[in-house]
């Protein structure tokens, strides 16, 4: 495992709470001094706006943008930075793939097909083009191990859908999901694969050139990074057929009074000042994880939830959603109590210094199927250890016992 004391050691957060015990990640993860740094540094040294101005300091900063966009395609093995582009998260990204390309290629009786457990912000930009469209927008339904087997893919798959939509890994579920396999049935059929990534970029190594997915969307702030940067991976051939959803100022080649044409490449996409510290930061959070290695970070995941997971299976009516494997799931786990409300159990664990999230996490559809409430979700990653989740545990049997 991680030498996880020592690798809070490099996140300040945790020196001015010491005795918080972090177990939101998926929500945001902390932020190692490096990053702070580097955010520091480019508002010192650095600051200008990009792609603008011809005098020295704003080509230093348009530099230092476009080397972190050559970094993260690098992160997730593309091709080409042409390849990368900036928005302001995952929920920018997915809306970007749905309005620039979706509302584009998609007409009447076309399928899109969504797995159930798909955060809000992987299905309603797409309610929206089918709505626009006239496409059906159908859910594939997970099991009660929180799975869909390649077989329910296949079934579902017809000559009608054009596109499909999956989160690499769920955020209630922790439920990881074989890109690689799904993305050959889905271009047998000649379909696009659209890949949520906010919850699988941070705890797997990702190789979008092995996945082959067309489309990669991830957040910077769950990976160490800041708020207010993410990235859309799109195949090239692809992005040449997106039209930009959002125009303005960064991102034209010529402008009359009445008409205009785009930049091409990634920059078509970025319309207005990008999130150029943020973005330039993030290159801090990706040689941080690099450094400790995705190899490491994911076998310290996996043991955690062994743990956790035997511990929970011991507590009376106590529900653990999606598989009960840990090599099947990343770094969180998300239950129901029979008789006690989530947001009851996350009050008297927030009162103990435990910080964990209750509520749907933003895929109601999934908890309508799984046939459950609210649940209480706890998330983990490099800087906890078994510490953080035996006191969670601890306190979980006492929230239990005080409101059961
Ligand atoms: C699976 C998944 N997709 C998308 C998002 C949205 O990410 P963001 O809020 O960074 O845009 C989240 C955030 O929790 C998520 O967990």
């Amino acid at each position: 495992m991680l030498e996880s004391a020592l690798i809070k050691l490099d996140f300040p957060l945790f020196s001015s709470h010491p005795d918080l015990v972090y177990l939101d990640s998926a929500a945001t993860s902390q932020k190692p001094q490096v990053v702070l740094n580097a955010l520091l540094d480019f508002y010192t040294h650095s600051n200008a706006n990009v792609h603008r101005g011809i005098y020295e300091l704003s080509e230093v900063a348009s530099g230092l943008y476009e080397q972190a966009r050559a970094r993260v395609a690098r992160f997730l093995g593309a091709t080409s930075a042409q390849e990368i582009v900036f928005t302001s998260g995952t929920t920018a990204a997915l809306n970007l793939v749905a309005y620039s390309y979706g509302s584009q290629v998609l007409h009447e009786g076309d399928e899109i097909l969504v797995a159930d457990f798909e955060h809000h912000s992987s299905l309603l930009p797409w309610q929206r083009v089918a709505a626009q469209t006239g496409a059906v927008l159908r859910m594939v339904t997970s099991d009660d191990n929180g799975q869909i087997a390649l077989d329910v893919w296949k079934n579902s798959i017809t000559a009608a859908t054009k596109v499909v939509v999956v989160a690499h890994a769920s955020n209630v579920l922790g439920t990881i999901t074989d890109i690689r396999s799904l993305a050959d049935l889905v271009h047998r059929v000649g379909a696009v694969l659209v890949v949520d990534g906010a919850q699988a970029a941070p705890h797997l190594a990702v190789d979008v050139h092995t996945l082959d997915c067309d489309f990669y969307a991830m957040s910077a702030h769950k990976m160490l990074g800041p708020m207010g940067v993410g990235a859309l991976y799109t195949k090239s051939a692809l992005l040449e057929k997106m039209v930009p959803y959002q125009v303005g100022g960064g991102m034209i080649e010529e402008v009359t009074a009445t008409t205009a044409t785009f930049a091409t490449g990634p920059a078509k996409f970025e319309a207005g000042t990008p999130p150029v510290a943020e973005a330039i930061a993030w290159v801090a959070a990706l040689d941080y994880l690099e450094a400790v290695g995705l190899e490491a970070i994911r076998q310290h995941e996996v043991a955690l939830s062994e743990f956790l997971l035997a511990e929970l299976q011991t507590i009376k009516g106590l529900r653990i959603l999606g598989p009960k494997q840990a090599s099947q799931r990343t770094g969180l786990v998300s239950v129901a109590v029979e008789g006690v409300h989530a947001h009851d159990l996350a009050d008297y664990l927030s009162r103990e210094q435990i910080a964990v999230r209750a509520g749907f996490h933003c895929a109601m559809p999934l908890h309508h199927n799984q046939h459950c409430g609210a649940t209480l979700r706890a998330s983990y990653y490099l800087y906890n250890d078994k510490q953080d989740l035996v006191r969670f545990i601890d306190q979980l049997h006492k929230a239990i016992n005080y409101y059961g």
